[in-house]
């Protein structure tokens, strides 16, 4: 048995390939590089959902534009009970209201809903109205003008641009895994990506940037660095933003994001510093973490630089990881469709380790 089936090749895909050898990232025979940065999120999400729906357009923009429009009907269902949730756990309450399906119309209402619900729950905890989407802007665009109001610059467009195809898949990462398991019930893509949405969620995958940011806040200064993360693995914590199941080298997607987000900070001359910073504690968590565990590769993965572009997009914290599921919903729906057009029902076993039964007297 392999513990937390690691090594374990668990599906067949077309949609992304993780090379944690030499840290490459293939999604649908394009490599990373070659994505982000020059892709729109539609235009990623249409290569992961081709093949996996007859009747799809030749670009999604008017289409997934209309589903934002579509489900944001259900921002009236935001009653006082979601305010005092955290906004992943809101956002997934609406998102579970939408009718399952396993269509295109469903897929769109679904890749839109955690933009919509995100960007709506936001405002309404910050005492703010929702803003209505507006159908003509890309997705990215639109995301920023909901959740902030206003209208966005190109580069904040192309930043946010650059992370939802960068985070859009990554192999069977645990909340992939979990949404192609409901999938192959037969449950309907709207089970899988609530699944998805609650696998995403914890602290060890897509819960990591929020505890990115408090750790930047709380060391403060990069002559504080060393001392902290010495004592924050003495506690025995885990440093958020380090460390990947698969990647024994840098995760790609840490220097795309850091890219993008130097590029956003230098183009706006909104505090380049802070990029310099994070840099320093990088590079101290990269070599306390080498004294830490010799025999472990432990280098850095896509929530440190998450972090620090989603902050630069100006969302707050306890909203981060609903970004990352704006992005990574579009590879839960195309591995559920894929788990339902060519798997079987995922039914592994396991070994009973428990007490024997009681004889009967
Ligand atoms: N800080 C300190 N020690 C670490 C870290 C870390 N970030 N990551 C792993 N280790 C240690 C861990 O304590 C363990 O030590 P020991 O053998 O003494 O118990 C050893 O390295 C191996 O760890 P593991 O838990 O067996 O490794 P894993 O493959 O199960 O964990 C991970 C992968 C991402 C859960 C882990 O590296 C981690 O918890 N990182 C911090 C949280 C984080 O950044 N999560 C985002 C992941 S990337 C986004 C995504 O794709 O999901």
């Amino acid at each position: 048995m392999s513990d937390g089936l690691e090594n374990v090749v668990a599906a067949e895909t077309v949609m992304s390939e993780v090379d944690g050898q030499r840290g490459v990232l293939i999604i649908r025979g394009r490599s990373l590089d070659d994505l982000a940065g020059r892709t729109r999120f539609e235009e990623v999400a249409r290569l992961l959902f081709d093949g996996f729906f007859n009747d799809l357009p030749d670009d999604l923009t008017a289409a997934l534009g209309a589903a934002r429009a579509e489900v944001f009907g259900e921002v009236a269902a935001l009653d006082t009970g979601l305010m005092d949730r955290s906004p992943i756990e809101a956002m997934r309450a609406l998102t579970a209201r939408l009718a399952d399906g396993d269509d295109l119309a469903t897929a769109l209402r679904l890749t839109a809903a955690p933009a919509v619900f995100t960007a709506a729950v936001v405002r309404a905890q910050a005492g703010e109205a929702p803003i209505a989407p507006d159908p003509g802007l890309t997705h990215a665009a639109d995301i920023l003008r909901m959740t902030r109001g206003g209208t966005p610059t190109k580069a904040e467009t192309e930043a946010l641009d650059t992370y939802l195809v960068t985070v859009s898949d990554h192999g069977l990462n645990a909340s992939t895994f979990a949404a192609r398991v409901i999938a192959s019930t037969r449950a309907g893509l709207t089970s899988a990506v609530v699944g998805g949405i609650s696998a995403l969620k914890g602290p060890l995958h897509g819960g990591a940037p929020g505890p990115v940011i408090d750790m930047l806040n709380e060391i403060g200064r990069p002559e504080n660095a060393r001392q902290w993360i010495e004592q924050a693995l003495a506690r025995g914590d885990r440093l958020m933003g380090f460390g990947h199941r698969v990647y024994r080298v840098r995760d790609p997607r840490a220097d795309a994001l850091k890219a993008a987000v130097r590029k956003l900070r230098e183009g706006s001359n909104s505090q380049p510093a802070r990029v310099e910073f994070a840099e320093a504690v990088e590079a101290a968590a990269l070599a306390i973490l080498k004294e830490h565990k010799p025999d472990r590769a432990l280098d850095t993965n896509v929530e440190f630089y998450t972090a620090l572009l989603l902050e630069a997009l100006a969302f707050p914290p306890s909203a981060f990881t609903c970004v990352f599921a704006m992005g990574r919903v579009a590879g839960w729906i195309a591995h559920a469709r894929e788990q339902v057009a060519g798997g079987r029902l995922i039914r592994p076993q396991s070994r009973y380790v428990g007490p024997a039964p009681l004889k009967a007297a």
